[in-house]
C-alpha cells in the first residue's frame, strides 16, 4: 500500500497570489480551482486513496458577501459543467461540513454529485464546505447523546463527518502560514 494514503490540504493564499499579480482575489479563486483539478489528477496517478480539501470554513462567512457568493457560484458552476467528467474519471465526491446553511441550488448539485459518484473507486475526494472542526466535535457529542451511545473513541469518530475515512497521513497548507484554522483538529492528532 502507498504509505501516503490520505492527503489533506488547506488551500490558502489564493487571494494574495492573485493580488501579487495585479489580479482580483476572485481570479485567484478561479485559478485555485484549476489547481485542484491538477492535484486530483496527480493524486490518482500516485495512487492516493483519499484527498480532503479545505474549501470553505465556517469562519469564511465573515468575508465580504460578494466574495462568499463568488466562491459558492464557482463550485456550483464547476459541478454543472464537469459532473460527467468527474464521474468518468472515477472520482468519488463527498462533502464534509454543515450543509444546512448552503443555498438550495448548491445543495442540489452537491447531492447529485455525491449520488452519481458514490460507486467510484479511483479516489475519494472530500470537500470541506462550511466546515469547522470545533463544530464537528460538538456535533458528534450531541449525536452520541441523542443515540444514547457510550462515549468511546470509536463511537465519537463514527459520529464525525469523517467517519468513513482514515485519518490523514499528511497535512499541506499552501500560502506560507502555519495555522490549522479549525481544520480536522481531532483527525490530525
Ligand atoms: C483560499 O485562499 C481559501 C478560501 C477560503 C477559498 P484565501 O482566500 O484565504 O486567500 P488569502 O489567504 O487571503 O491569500
Ligand atoms: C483557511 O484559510 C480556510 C480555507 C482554506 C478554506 P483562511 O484564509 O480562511 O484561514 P485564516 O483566516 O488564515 O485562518
Ligand atoms: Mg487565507
Amino acid at each position: 500500500m502507498n504509505p501516503v494514503d490520505h492527503v489533506a490540504i488547506i488551500m490558502d493564499g489564493n487571494g494574495r497570489w492573485a493580488l501579487n499579480r495585479r489580479k482580483s482575489r476572485n481570479y485567484g479563486h478561479q485559478q485555485g480551482l484549476r489547481t485542484i483539478e491538477k492535484i486530483v489528477d496527480y493524486s490518482i496517478k500516485k495512487k492516493i486513496s483519499y484527498l480532503t480539501l479545505f474549501t470553505f470554513s465556517s469562519e469564511n462567512w465573515k468575508r465580504p458577501r460578494k466574495e462568499v457568493n463568488f466562491l459558492f457560484k464557482l463550485l456550483e458552476n464547476y459541478f454543472k459543467k464537469n459532473l460527467l467528467k468527474v464521474i468518468r474519471n472515477g472520482i468519488k465526491v463527498k462533502i464534509i461540513g454543515n450543509k444546512s446553511k448552503l443555498a438550495s441550488n448548491l445543495r442540489k448539485i452537491i447531492k447529485l454529485a455525491e449520488n452519481k459518484t458514490k460507486k467510484n473507486k479511483k479516489i475519494s475526494v472530500q470537500l470541506a464546505l462550511n466546515y469547522g472542526s470545533k463544530n464537528e466535535i460538538i456535533n458528534s457529542l450531541k449525536n452520541i447523546i441523542k443515540k444514547k451511545q457510550k462515549i468511546t473513541t470509536k463511537n465519537f469518530e463514527q459520529n464525525l463527518y469523517t467517519a468513513d475515512f482514515p485519518d490523514p497521513d499528511i497535512l499541506i497548507r499552501t500560502g506560507g502560514k502555519k495555522r490549522l484554522s479549525n481544520f480536522l483538529l481531532w483527525q490530525m492528532a
